[in-house]
């Protein structure tokens, strides 16, 4: 099956902007890291910076992806039609934040994702990623 990577706004500068807090690994790194925990999955890994495409590729996920694993940004914070996409959306749902959000600003400690992800990681780095790519593929199977 596919298990679909998302990534919203910023995350094209993983590795670049404020590496104290995302660390330097790049996007191109979590991509590899998903496919190294895939086994015989496919990883589609895509980022925006627009909310718009991301609500689009997450339509896409309702015909094309088993799983989805996301990390919104910002969006996580903002948007509603992001969470409204994903409730579309029937397979298992992940949110990822690299960094420690809840050790962030207040605004960063309220996620509109997070009422509708099965299971939501924060302050693991990219190791996040893979750990969600993991639990799905356990749960849509080998
Ligand atoms: C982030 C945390 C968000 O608050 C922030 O807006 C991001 C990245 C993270 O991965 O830690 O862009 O989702």
């Amino acid at each position: 099956a596919v298990i679909y990577v998302l990534n919203g706004p910023n995350l094209n500068l993983l590795g670049k902007r404020q590496p104290e807090i995302y660390g330097r690994d790049t996007l191109e790194d979590v991509e590899l890291l998903c496919r190294d925990v895939a086994g015989d999955h496919e990883i589609r890994c895509l980022q925006s910076n627009w909310e718009g495409q991301i609500i689009d590729w997450i339509h896409e996920a309702r015909e094309q992806a088993a799983a989805i694993v996301i990390n919104p940004g910002a969006l996580t914070h903002t948007s509603v039609a992001v969470l409204d996409a994903l409730n579309a959306f029937d397979g298992p749902v992940f949110e990822i934040h690299i960094s420690q959000v809840h050790k962030r600003e207040a605004f960063r400690h309220h996620s509109y994702v997070s009422l509708r992800a099965d299971g939501v990681i924060a302050g693991l780095g990219i190791e996040g990623y893979a750990a969600a790519v993991r639990r799905a593929v356990m749960l849509i199977g080998d």
